[in-house]
């Protein structure tokens, strides 16, 4: 059946410049003819790993095999999503990479691929009900798991008695935010069963708009003044909570959650504001993709680590899923060393003298 793929997508490509050369065996059979893989960003400010990771890393990735490559960004526009999608098929796609922007969206792209024997890879979000060829992640369910228990170390360090825990969750229409929450939650939740923390304001970002997570984490702590612990599912989202906890001079004394490792992130854990986040080597997810999207554009079996059920249709997804690392003021220095921040970005200003103190060469 894949290899159905490469001749369809093949033919098609050929036809553009010669129809005789269409039907000939040898030339569809041939390596270069691998076409080309697309690849849609969901947006640039839900979170800074998209445009300044993923995007360096698939397209290296992709050059470093001699594949070409189109990256594009649908900018959180699902309208936009759909007619990238569109446009890289015209265009000879032979392999889409997607990051969708909710299921819906991610399921109409794949049975547009599809109809057109294009192959599809969900890269860090999994489609419900969409039937991709691969899916390429995280164990997100174990990166909820460290928020939970690094929010439950920077409580303990900080001798909290009862503390009244806010959830600030990603998007509900990310299936990752689901995962990540079960595996927070999972922590948090016996500990407010036992008594030993009170369950305080638990809320879903849309979108994981930044802006519309301070407006709600103001709600939150107008509500309740005394919240004592923030869970919050990325860094982006912690940054908002942290910026209305430092109008009540209440930053770093409440411990925040994040997770992506960015910039912002690692800065905001060595001031002291963040408590934590969790660092996904984001190169280890595109080579990943990119190999498996390279067997799929020349008729290969791709290597995976396992399968992921889709709750939707109960599918087993062929899987590669990497291993989250959770980091601490103690070991920010770990991500300068694996090369996924330099210390030029994020040792400025004032960041130069806690860096030296955090041991960042
Ligand atoms: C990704 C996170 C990211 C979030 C917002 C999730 O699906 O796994 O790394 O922070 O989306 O973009």
């Amino acid at each position: 059946m894949r290899k159905g793929i490469l001749t369809l997508t093949t033919c098609t490509a050929l036809l553009a410049s010669t129809v005789a050369a269409c039907g000939d065996e040898t030339e569809t059979a041939a390596p270069e003819k691998k076409g080309r893989i697309g690849v849609i960003l969901p947006d640039s400010k839900s979170s800074a790993r998209w445009e300044n990771a993923d995007r360096k890393y698939l397209k290296e990735a992709f050059d470093a095999v001699g594949i070409e490559s189109d990256i594009q960004n649908a900018q959180g526009d699902k309208t936009s999503f759909q007619t990238i999608a569109d446009q890289m098929i015209t265009n000879g796609a032979t392999v889409l990479l997607i990051v969708n922007l909710d299921s819906g969206t991610g399921k109409a792209v794949i049975a547009k691929a599809r109809s057109r024997g294009v192959a599809v890879i969900d890269y860090d979000r999994l489609t419900l009900g969409g039937g991709a060829e691969y899916y390429v992640s995280f164990d997100n369910v174990k990166v909820g798991t460290l928020q939970g228990e690094g929010l439950v170390k920077c409580l303990t360090d900080k001798g909290a008695q009862k503390p009244i825990v806010a959830e600030l969750n990603g998007s509900p229409t990310d299936n990752n935010a689901t995962l990540f929450k079960n595996g927070y939650d999972g922590v948090l939740k016996p500990k407010y069963d036992a008594g030993e923390y009170v369950k305080g304001p638990d809320q879903s970002v849309p979108d994981w708009d930044n802006t519309k997570a301070g407006t709600i984490f103001e709600q939150m702590l107008t509500g309740q003044p005394k919240i004592a612990g923030v869970l919050a599912a990325n860094d982006g989202l912690g940054n908002a909570a942290i910026a209305v906890l430092k109008k009540q001079k209440l930053n770093g004394q409440v411990p925040v959650t994040g997770q992506d490792a960015t910039v912002q992130g690692l800065q905001n854990i060595l001031a002291g504001d963040q408590c934590m986040t969790v660092y996904k080597a984001i190169k280890k997810e595109a080579d990943a993709a990119a190999e498996l999207a390279v067997a799929l554009a020349t008729g290969e079996k791709g290597e995976t680590n396992g399968t992921v059920k889709d709750p939707e249709t109960g599918a087993e997804v062929p899987s590669v899923l990497l291993e989250p690392q959770a980091i601490f003021k103690e070991n920010v220095k770990d991500v300068v060393a694996d090369g996924y921040v330099t210390k030029a970005e994020l040792c400025t200003g004032d960041f130069a003298q806690k860096c030296a103190e955090a041991g960042i060469q």
